[in-house]
């Protein structure tokens, strides 16, 4: 293991068809005043808003509510939910969503007790500040599996007016307290949430399994991580409904980004940099901004890091390598990953996303430059990549 690093991860889950039980066990230790956070309606159609204010009036709380919370939430709808966390004067956020609501509720959180002379998007996503003022807890309810946010201290906010789409990865005191996670809150995902989901998943084991060279157990957690991904992801795309298969894939995808699998580790994260570039210009579906980008990323910065590729290749895609050389192998390894992408349905370019080529100098001064990968991109590498991907 790499460096001295400490773990500790504070969100209390509850997993199963009964987790929303968990909200009774949850709520009296919160004060009265709770305002619950969610998007753009569909909890409800399902029913699931319903449930939850069953309960919140049950445990006796003034609710209050910040709807239509959209994909990509926008600076400028945080501004109205730190006005509304202020009116309600807030004692625990609720947030009722996929990783859009629980990034929101998050931001918000840290934002509420802020001195108003201080703009929450220069301080957290421009200059990175850590908190210091009094934050109010967050608890989260996920009807859409992928990000990983309600396990972690990630809040991804889009500022549209600067085409800048940024994540603040925050501290464990952040971290939801509490997340619920019912596999069947899930099955009423469109088709093509569920698999941008199952991809953002995928992505996110990848960047931090593609850095390094040094022997290290997390690679080992991360490779059955994806078998186990692979394998439920080929059975929900064909039966959305199948219990079992939904409930690996929530599962996977709250340690795949639950701080667990980089402890002792680099990392890379170039592909979401990429990703979120194309987002702040498209406002496309997060899990697509990186299926569009990953092949050709992968394949331009192969060669920097031919071992681990080839070990990808032959432990999660079960390539044969008898008589190859490391490169065939690698690449026989690529080309599995993209046809099975193809296979479940995901966009392998990003001109169905709506970029085009008078776009790509744009999003490249958008991209953020990470180093943790086997290369270090310059301007020029991220145009050849964007290039390639179109
Ligand atoms: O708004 P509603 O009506 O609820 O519809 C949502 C939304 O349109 C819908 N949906 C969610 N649950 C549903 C459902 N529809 C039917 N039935 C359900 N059960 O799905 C759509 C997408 O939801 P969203 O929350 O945007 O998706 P996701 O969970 O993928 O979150 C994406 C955001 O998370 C950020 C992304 O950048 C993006 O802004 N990320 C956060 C991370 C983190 N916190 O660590 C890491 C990720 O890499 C990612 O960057
Ligand atoms: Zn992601």
């Amino acid at each position: 293991m790499l460096g001295n690093f400490t773990y500790s991860n504070p969100t209390k889950l509850y997993f199963g068809k009964d987790a929303l039980d968990g909200l009774n066990e949850e709520l009296p230790k919160y004060g009265k005043n709770v305002l619950l956070i969610y998007g753009g309606g569909s909890i409800k159609k399902n029913g699931i808003y319903d449930d939850v204010i069953n309960i919140l009036k049950a445990n006796g709380k003034n609710i209050f509510e910040d709807a239509g919370v959209m994909p990509n939430p926008t600076y400028d709808k945080l501004l109205e939910g730190i006005e509304r966390a202020r009116t309600a004067k807030a004692d625990l956020i609720l947030a009722v969503g996929g990783g859009s609501v629980c990034d929101y509720a998050k931001a918000v959180s840290v934002s509420v007790n802020l001195n108003k002379d201080i703009d929450a998007w220069d301080k957290y996503y421009i200059r990175f500040d850590d908190v210091n003022c009094p934050i109010v807890p967050v608890g989260c309810v996920l009807t859409m599996v992928g990000t990983g946010s309600e396990m972690n201290g990630g809040s991804v906010i889009t500022n549209t007016k600067q085409k800048l789409k940024i994540g603040h990865v925050f501290g464990d005191n952040v971290f939801p307290k509490f997340s619920i996670l019912n596999p069947e809150y899930t099955f009423t995902l469109p088709q093509y949430q569920m698999i941008a989901g199952i991809y953002d998943i995928m992505s996110h084991i990848l960047e931090q399994y593609f850095s390094g060279t040094d022997d290290n157990t997390s690679d080992y957690i991360m490779e059955g991580l994806l078998k186990s991904l692979i394998n439920s992801a080929n059975v929900a795309v064909k039966n959305p409904t199948d219990y079992t298969a939904r409930s690996n894939i929530m599962w996977i995808a709250t340690w795949a980004l639950n701080t667990l699998v980089a402890k002792g580790k680099t990392t890379d994260w170039e592909v979401h940099m990429l990703g979120q570039a194309v987002g702040a210009h498209t406002n496309a579906t997060h899990g697509m901004t990186l299926s569009a980008v990953s092949i050709p990323y992968y394949k331009y910065i192969m060669p920097y890091g031919l071992d681990k590729f080839v070990r990808y290749a032959v432990n999660v895609w079960g390539i044969d390598e008898k008589d190859k050389s490391k490169e065939e192998i690698a690449l026989e390894g690529l080309e599995s990953m993209k046809n099975w992408l193809k296979q479940i349905g995901l966009v392998l370019n990003l001109t169905d996303l709506g970029v085009t080529k008078d776009m790509i100098e744009n999003i490249a001064d958008s991209t953020l430059i990470m180093e943790g990968g086997y290369k270090v991109l310059d301007r020029q590498d991220i145009i050849s990549i964007l290039k390639a991907s179109l």
